[in-house]
């Protein structure tokens, strides 16, 4: 298990807006550059009561939420108190046998549990990498070039380090902006440490591509509306915060995720943040359509 940070508000906020797009982009191929484990054992601490089992709680009582693909993933595969699935795990849930599948992580551990998840799915055309990400998606998506149009792909790219490339690969940040310039489309994950940061990852493929893109950012805040610069990877404080990057998608897509990014602030109004202070989620979108 490589990802340490599985069920807290960050996975929260990416699987719900991943596995609607999913959902409604209906790729025929899909790729995850870091795909993480099939599943992870859950944890019960302040994270995770702040993250997934928080949204559990208001989706009860929050329609949209409660109607959402990612609720009814998780219902699906059982109790969230003992088993969280991850990306690529709901991913192949919500798309089936017809899509095919190219999963990479660097983590044998996370390899191999890809692969059973796979086959316990049925999944027969999907490819599972203990590679570089970027670079096999690139040739992933080279192989592919004249079986699917870039509309019929959807790529998602979740690093931990935006920046950091293996040997003459790319880096995360740059694979994104190559698809986005590509026309295939794209679901990236960014998080950041200080609200000076908030949407950084929008603005930067702004600056250096020209395609379509929407951005759904949710920094914690205190009570008064103000954060502090904070450490997103050792806890989600006052002041972090993370984002979702669509690109090349449709605008029901855009649309039926700036509703949830809504729902999803308007229902954790007033929350106790893991940290134990009250809080609330600021959701802020930008968009170049
Ligand atoms: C945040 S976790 C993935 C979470 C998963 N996508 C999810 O949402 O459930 C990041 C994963 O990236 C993997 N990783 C790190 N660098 C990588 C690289 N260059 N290529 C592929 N995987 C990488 C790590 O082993 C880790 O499992």
């Amino acid at each position: 298990m490589a990802n340490h940070h599985f069920g807290k508000f960050a996975d929260v906020w990416k699987h719900l807006t991943l596995v609607e797009v999913l959902a409604l982009e209906r790729p025929s191929r899909y790729a995850e550059t870091h795909s993480g484990s099939g599943a992870n054992a859950m944890l019960v601490d302040p994270e995770r009561r702040f993250g997934v089992l928080r949204f559990l709680e208001i989706a009860d009582t929050t329609a949209s939420l409660g109607q959402s693909r990612y609720r009814a993933l998780l219902k699906q595969f059982g109790d969230v108190r003992s088993f969280y699935p991850g990306s690529a795990l709901l991913a192949m849930a919500q798309l089936g046998v017809s899509t095919s599948y190219l999963l990479c992580d660097l983590d044998p551990v996370s390899v191999e549990d890809l692969r059973a998840w796979s086959a316990r799915l049925g999944i027969t055309q999907c490819e599972i990498a203990q590679a570089d990400g970027m670079t096999a998606v690139l040739d992933w998506l080279d192989d592919s070039a004249g079986s699917a149009t870039p509309r019929h792909v959807v790529v998602h790219v979740d690093p931990f380090d935006p920046h950091s490339r293996l040997a003459d690969g790319l880096s995360a940040l740059d694979l994104a902006g190559r698809l986005v310039d590509e026309g295939y489309g794209l679901v990236y994950w960014y998080g950041y440490d200080s609200p000076n940061e908030a949407s950084w990852a929008y603005h930067s493929l702004r600056e250096t591509t020209q395609g379509p893109l929407w951005c759904g950012d949710v920094m914690l805040v205190d009570e008064t509306g103000a954060g502090r610069p904070g450490d997103l990877g050792r806890a989600s404080t006052s002041g972090t915060g993370s984002g979702i990057v669509l690109a090349n998608v449709s605008e029901n897509t855009r649309t039926t995720c700036l509703a949830l990014g809504e729902a999803l602030a308007s229902a954790y109004s007033g929350s106790t943040v893991p940290d134990g202070t009250r809080g609330h989620v600021r959701f802020s979108v930008h968009e170049r359509p």
